[in-house]
């Protein structure tokens, strides 16, 4: 059995072509949905968070090094895209070129990425609405022990998901048109509220971390493995929150799961990725600009930071909008987010790396039912207990290590298929996906060691079961096996 047995791009082009569903979608269209679900915890949460405890004003660099590196892997994304235009995403473009055991981990790492960015988003969403209508906080924000909030809004959702109500698209555009909304009002009016004190220092000097700050294992890996004395802010600091918000660039993948509904996917796949994201990359500098300058960073609040920055400067009315916008914007991206776990499920049960059972759809609803209540059920437990900066570090090198494996699919398509038709091209290959793949990589290493190790603990328990399951019962397993008993003479 070869070790990185691949799928053929022609099986996956002719599943491609017999899939069902219909091109509607044009490059605007994309454009749309990738800020829908691009705009949320990222800019309306992790903000307040990471410019207190690692970059203060800088964090508006933070957002930039971010937008670079999504945009870098954005540009990997789109020449595959355009190759290889299917359902499973990335997923399927590893399978397709570095084998299955690759394309195991890429679609493990999605889970991750998309399942605990749902639970990151739900909890963030609870901030707001307790900020917004001054609900308890024993239920709702981040310091509810059990977050009803973010428990609440997953179960609806995943209702929603199951039944298959499709969320229609005026209104699915409106509530992009408002979350864009929102960044623009930020920018505008909070703009005459920038105080140049406090933006002085931009980077604030490096210092030891607070006293009772956690230590030990929360040291970025890189200053631990370069020896450094643990440290927050410096440029350091600025590099820990650019790997953190890159949590704000996330879920851009999603949009690659819709070359099949995508009118012309090789034209408009990579105007879609790239105009979205270049929208989103000026709306969170702006963003974030703008509130570092309002008010100090050492003040602002972990749950609503922008709708409690704004209030404190006597603007409650700009407040309320701020908190509806958020609210109505997270909204999509947790829709997004769960659709996108059941169809990743979805697309690994069919490959057979998951039960086949788990990916069928409901007879009635046609929907992929189990999928979608197992990954709500995970979802809520955990958004119920866990805080938000402890969610958000796993779905950043959840998202980073996924694109680096992308990044690095670019160059090998390339060569074992020249032949095949791409539309858009990463412009100098290799050198563009290796930058790309060495500076995701770079950003994972400012994650602190607490999140490697759990990382570790995941990939660890997706190979065992890969080994254990996958890898016995895959589509292409059953292939070869098929393959072997025809001739009998195979193998020997
Ligand atoms: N990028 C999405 C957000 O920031 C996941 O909420």
């Amino acid at each position: 059995m070869p070790l990185m047995r691949t799928l053929s791009i022609e099986d996956v082009k002719a599943r491609s072509e017999k899939s069902q569903l219909k091109r509607r979608l044009s490059a605007r269209d994309l454009v749309g949905v990738g800020i829908g679900v691009i705009i949320g915890t990222g800019i309306f949460t992790l903000t307040g968070i990471q410019a207190k405890e690692h970059a203060g004003p800088a964090i508006t660099l933070s957002f930039v090094i971010g937008g670079i590196v999504a945009a870098l892997a954005a540009l990997c994304y789109a020449e595959l895209a355009s190759a290889v235009p299917t359902a499973g995403s990335a997923y399927t473009y590893a399978f397709a070129t570095l084998g299955e055991p690759l394309a195991w981990i890429i679609g493990w790492d999605l889970l991750l990425e998309f399942g605990l960015g749902a639970a990151t988003v739900s909890r963030s969403w609870s901030g707001y609405l307790q900020n917004l209508f001054d609900l308890p906080t024993s239920l709702f924000g981040e310091k509810a022990p059990f977050n009803l909030g973010a428990v609440l809004i997953e179960a609806v959702l995943a209702t929603i998901a199951v039944l298959g109500i499709k969320l229609s698209s005026w209104f699915t555009n409106t509530l992009v048109v408002v979350k864009v909304g929102v960044c623009v009002l930020i920018i505008a009016v909070g703009a005459f509220f920038v105080k140049a004190a406090n933006l002085s220092p931009f980077v604030p000097p490096s210092a030891p971390p607070a006293a009772g700050s956690p230590g030990g294992l929360h040291q970025p890996l890189i200053q631990a493995a370069l020896g450094i004395e643990p440290a927050v802010y410096g440029f350091g600091g600025l590099l820990t929150a650019a790997a953190i918000v890159f949590f704000g660039y996330t879920g851009f993948e999603s949009l690659a799961n819709l070359g099949e509904e995508t009118k012309k996917p090789s034209r408009d796949m990579p105007i879609g990725l790239i105009g979205a994201l270049a929208i989103c990359t000026v709306l969170y500098v702006g963003v974030a600009f703008v509130v570092t300058g309002m008010v100090s960073y050492r003040t602002l609040d972990d749950a609503a930071p922008l709708a409690v920055a704004f209030d404190s400067v006597g603007l409650g009315w700009a407040g309320v909008l701020i908190g509806i916008g958020a609210i109505a914007g997270m909204t999509s991206v947790m829709m997004v987010q769960l659709l996108t776990i059941s169809r990743t499920s979805y697309t690994m049960a069919r490959d057979g790396l998951l039960p086949k059972s788990l990916g069928e759809p409901h007879k009635r609803l046609g929907t992929p039912h189990r999928t979608t209540i197992i990954a709500a059920v995970v979802i809520m437990a955990i958004a119920a207990f866990i805080p938000i900066s402890e969610l958000s570090d796993m779905v950043s090198i959840g998202g980073l290590s996924a694109m680096l494996i992308v990044a690095v699919a670019v160059p090998i398509l390339r060569r074992k298929r020249p032949d095949l038709k791409r539309s858009f091209r990463v412009p100098w290959s290799p050198v563009i996906p290796i930058i790309a793949a060495l500076l995701c990589l770079y950003l994972m290493l400012n994650l602190d060691m607490l999140t490697w190790l759990r990382f570790g603990i995941w990939l660890a328990a997706g190979l065992v079961i890969y080994i254990a399951y996958g890898r016995r019962h895959s589509v292409l397993s059953k292939r070869s096996q098929s393959a072997n008993s025809i001739r009998p003479d195979a193998g020997n």
